[in-house]
């Protein structure tokens, strides 16, 4: 069964959609996956995961918010459907002013519907003073790719009472700071449920198990372009890498061969 989405999502449809539907999203970065993914998924994440999956980082803290810029862009001109949500980078809401000139700067120059920002309960004020300015907010909480530096390493949150009631007073000062959507990294199964079934706003999921009202993938681990590793949270929908190498040694055989170009694709 093909799932086409052929009307426009909006922040109040994806709020509705909690306990009637299933909220997908996945990243994109060009105007080419954008095309794609549009009219079939609700959301598209503009992630600064694109700093790793394109820009070869380490880890997501080197990208900036020009280029986060530029990227939405390229996404929103292949994406007439989908609510199209920009990562806002490391640094650019470190206080309430400097996130409110920041988000502002990418609603004036892209037409995202959205941005998102990393933390909760800490960060809470900060979603506030955004939203009562207009500004939609996708709040993100547990695992904060943006603190691996500082963490050292990535961590899987909820392990322990302490972190379990934290993730809940994370999940309710960001909804109460008019969030209109969470995404949960990296968390214990069951408290990511237990999450979904105490906030009124839909919450979406990436390795935080079966209970949260949506998922979101990166488009390079979901469909095997990322082959470095494989983390438990991610299925692989296609196997694009090796798909892509066999493509390609068959045009390199040909071009080598002298078999392509051939009279077909010349110009006679
Ligand atoms: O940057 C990103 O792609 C993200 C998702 C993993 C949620 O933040």
């Amino acid at each position: 069964m093909s799932i086409v989405i052929n009307t426009k999502r909006t922040i109040n449809k994806i709020k509705n959609m909690k306990n009637k539907e299933k909220i997908t999203m996945i990243t994109a970065y060009d105007t080419l996956f954008a095309k794609l993914f549009d009219n079939h998924i609700d959301m598209i994440l503009v992630g600064d995961s694109l700093s790793m999956s394109f820009g070869g980082d380490e880890d997501t803290l080197g990208i900036d918010l020009d280029q986060m810029i530029y990227h939405t862009n390229a996404v929103c001109k292949g994406a007439k459907n989908s609510l199209i949500i920009l990562d806002m980078p490391y640094g650019s809401y470190i206080d309430e002013k400097t996130a409110l000139s920041n988000a502002i700067k990418v609603y004036k120059n892209t037409p995202a519907h959205a941005i998102k920002i990393e933390g909760g309960e800490e960060k809470s004020h900060i979603i506030k003073n955004l939203t009562q300015n207009g500004i939609a907010v996708m709040a993100h909480i547990g695992l904060l790719p943006q603190n691996v530096r500082g963490e050292g390493g990535y961590k899987v949150k909820g392990k322990n009472e302490d972190e379990a009631q934290q993730l809940l007073k994370d999940a309710i000062a960001v909804q109460k700071a008019g969030a209109f959507c969470v995404v949960i990294e990296g968390v214990k199964s069951e408290i990511a449920t237990l999450i979904t079934k105490k906030l009124d706003i839909p919450t979406i999921g990436i390795g935080a198990g079966v209970g949260t009202d949506g998922q979101v993938l990166v488009w390079s681990d979901a469909f095997g372009f990322f082959e470095d590793f494989q983390p438990k949270f991610v299925k692989r929908y296609l196997n694009g890498a090796q798909l892509i190498k066999e493509a390609l040694q068959t045009y390199v055989k040909e071009v080598k061969e002298g078999s392509f170009p051939d009279e077909k694709h010349s110009y006679n």
